[in-house]
């Protein structure tokens, strides 16, 4: 088949390529995101193959459709950027790669978790200066620590297993409980209430949609921790810098931001920053942010490029593997 792959990085293509390496399909590379400008160079492809922040909206897709495109191959866990009504309406498939590194992502959010705790983003550029003061860099022992992991999916069910090996006391919510957790299951009101470190891993969902908002932070404790490794429209900005502002909240560390789609995956350094919101959060010392890197490992690469090809087969044999949208 001849797949269109949007937001093409480096890193996509070599992956691809490797897994392709019987040139089962063939791939035209393209650096622009998906949108209804760039939707045209789709033309003439049987699939596009998308990213998180490609735009699978319904006008996008009627384009694709109307352009020939049968198939549109995520290679990615999340699907919140995709119409899926539309899409059925349309008769055209979508599949997804649910779980190519729960490993890679919940270990992002333990690294986001150790280095705003012990303040290494400060630590680090201090010893680079010969600055070797320690004041305000004291953090506390993640041993006894409660931890709350909303959303006991993959991920959030290999965080709480790491998060127990640290020695935590462990909560979770979800209104699915899975009997494979390790966690002990709340409320989520006792969850924040309980936490000195909240994590979310759930999708976002009409019903998560500022999941935290000022009142479930006013719920946490004074000092908490905050960590979004899921998708940055769980939680309410404006209402988190105004709870960093009042010292409520401890410290916020995360690799989502619900404004992303204009900022992240690229190299920014030369432009003046627009987005006033995010320009705030950068200015607070107990704000750690990476650009949406969690999944970023050679495994859970291997395993996406492996997966779509898979998918992208699948669609061309016209056989179901369960990861159909
Ligand atoms: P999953 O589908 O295995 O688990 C999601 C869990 O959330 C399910 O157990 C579900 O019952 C639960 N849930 C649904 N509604 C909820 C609610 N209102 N409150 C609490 N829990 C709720 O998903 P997985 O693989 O664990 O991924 C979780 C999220 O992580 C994805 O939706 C995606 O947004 C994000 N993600 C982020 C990546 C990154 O690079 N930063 C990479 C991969 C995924």
């Amino acid at each position: 088949m001849k797949i269109a792959v949007y937001s093409t990085k480096a890193y996509d293509r070599e992956f691809l390529d490797r897994e392709n390496s019987a040139a089962k399909h063939e791939f035209t590379y393209l650096e622009s995101r998906l949108n209804i400008k760039t939707a045209l160079m789709a033309g003439g492809h049987d699939a596009v193959c998308c990213f998180v922040n490609d735009d699978l909206g319904p006008e996008v897709l009627t384009l694709l459709n109307e352009l020939g495109v049968r198939m549109v191959a995520l290679r990615c866990a999340g699907f919140n950027n995709l119409h899926r009504s539309k899409l059925k309406e349309l008769g055209m498939t979508a599949a997804r790669v649910p779980a190519y590194s729960p490993y890679a992502v919940a270990e992002h959010a333990l690294a986001l978790i150790l280095a705003l705790n012990r303040r290494l983003h400060k630590a680090y550029n201090r010893v680079r200066e010969l600055n070797f003061s320690l004041v305000g860099l004291a953090g506390f022992d993640l041993n006894e620590a409660t931890v709350g992991v909303i959303g006991t999916g993959k991920i959030g069910q290999i965080m709480a297993r790491n998060m127990k090996g640290l020695g935590c006391r462990v909560l979770a919510y979800d209104p699915y409980p899975s009997a494979e957790c390790s966690a002990e299951y709340v409320t989520l009101e006792r969850l924040l209430q309980e936490s000195r470190i909240v994590s979310l891993h759930c999708p976002l969902m009409p019903q998560t949609h500022h999941l935290i908002d000022s009142q479930a932070l006013h719920s946490m404790q004074p000092g908490a921790l905050l960590i979004n490794t899921s998708r940055g429209g769980l939680v309410d900005t404006p209402a988190v810098i105004e709870a960093l502002k009042s010292g409520h909240l401890g410290g916020l560390g995360i690799d989502v931001y619900e404004e992303e789609e204009e900022l992240f995956f690229e190299d920014q350094s030369g432009s003046v920053l627009q987005d006033d919101t995010f320009a705030r959060l950068l200015t607070f010392p107990n704000v750690l942010i990476t650009g949406h890197q969690a999944f970023l490992t050679q495994e859970a690469l291997t395993n996406i490029a492996r997966v779509t090809l898979e998918n992208l087969s699948a669609f061309e044999e016209g056989v179901t593997t369960g990861r159909e949208l």
